[in-house]
């Protein structure tokens, strides 16, 4: 294996509001060419941890280096190893694609004559040359996206952080961000981190994927890593009173599965053969007479994954993930 240098260190970085911890503890190495994804429902703790990467909050202990540049002692240099999408980021409505390119560039001050080069090169990278002159009000969610991804490339970063930039976006528009952002990895060797609430996204997309829930990272590894921890069977799952789910977990475990009692049913990896073991445990539960209110066997879900690695539900405060069902873990 190469020695790959980190683009990003985070090392023990804690965010506190008042009482309450946002990030909590995160060590984090991301490495030169990678496609890192932080993955984790809504309110985990991404978008505060990639603001402090930014250095656009400060840490309330902890350090962030962006390729070795520690972002609280040197911001300004630090910041502009970076480019930035975050959810916040705009297009300019009442500007055309390159109106908005430009003024960017300016900004970072680039000279005419290499902005006029990369304003062409921005353009063809986001495949919107045939909108130049189009107003960006009138681009698509998809489109906007694109010219605000290749925008933010303009002061040639060499890493690029992007916070959900598909949260909102339809398929055909996600699937456009995904391969701009590989086409961007791969031809300009930028390293790209991105936070992000759709495990298939990650899965998809990302090198590695780090799993944020309650401001920590509970998991870290490539998506195959990721998806051997789950367990690439189905998942059973068996309704029932309360009482009764000591009793089904038990039949689960005679017949080799490893079952997690939630609240109100017990959950199961199907293992390789999941269809036979799903008929051996109706037949368990039939002979025994245990009262069930419904058994089935779905595809594992990021809620799954969730059971899987912190024995608990996937909490819905503030809208655990989107559609879990569409968000989950593919084989490919
Ligand atoms: N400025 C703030 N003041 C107080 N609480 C905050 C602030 N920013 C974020 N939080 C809280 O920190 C938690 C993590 O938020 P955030 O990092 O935005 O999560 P995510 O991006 O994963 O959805 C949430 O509970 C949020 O309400
Ligand atoms: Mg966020």
């Amino acid at each position: 294996m190469s020695m790959a240098l980190n683009a990003i260190q985070i090392q023990g970085l804690v965010k506190r509001f008042g009482d309450f911890t946002a990030v909590d503890g995160i060590d984090l190495d991301i490495k030169e060419g990678e496609i890192f994804g932080l993955l984790g429902p809504n309110g985990a703790g991404k978008s505060t941890t990639v603001n402090m990467i930014l250095g656009l909050i400060s840490p309330t202990s902890g350090r962030v280096l962006v390729n070795g540049i520690d972002m609280s002692k040197n911001p300004q240099k630090a910041r502009n190893e970076i480019g930035i999408v975050t959810q916040e980021t705009v297009v300019e409505a009442e500007l055309t694609a390159e109106q908005n390119l430009r003024i960017f560039g300016r900004l970072y001050h680039i000279p005419p004559e290499e902005l006029e080069r990369d304003i062409d090169f921005a353009l063809e990278l986001s495949d919107l040359t045939g909108f130049r002159h189009a107003y960006a009000g009138t681009f698509s969610g998809g489109m906007k996206r694109r010219l605000e991804v290749s925008k933010s490339l303009m002061h040639a970063p060499k890493i690029l952080l992007l916070d959900e930039p598909t949260t909102g976006l339809d398929v055909q528009n996600r699937t456009q961000i995904w391969n701009l952002l590989r086409e961007i990895n791969r031809t300009q060797n930028i390293t790209i981190v991105m936070t992000t609430q759709y495990l298939e996204e990650a899965d998809q997309l990302c090198n590695r994927i780090g799993i944020v829930d309650h401001g920590k990272l509970i998991a870290l590894g490539t998506p195959s890593e990721l998806r051997q921890r789950i367990g690439m069977s189905n998942v059973i799952e068996i309704s029932a009173d309360r009482e009764a789910l000591p009793k089904l977990a038990a039949i689960c475990r005679k017949i080799g599965l490893e079952p997690k009692l939630l609240s109100n049913k017990v959950v199961a990896p199907g293992g390789a053969r999941a269809t036979e073991n799903i008929e051996k445990v109706i037949k368990a539960i039939s002979e025994s007479k245990i009262k069930i209110q419904n058994i089935s066997m779905h595809e594992p879900t990021i809620d799954d994954v969730f059971i899987k690695l912190t024995g608990s539900e996937a909490r819905d405060t503030t809208g655990s993930f989107k559609s879990g069902r569409v968000g989950m873990m593919r084989g490919r």
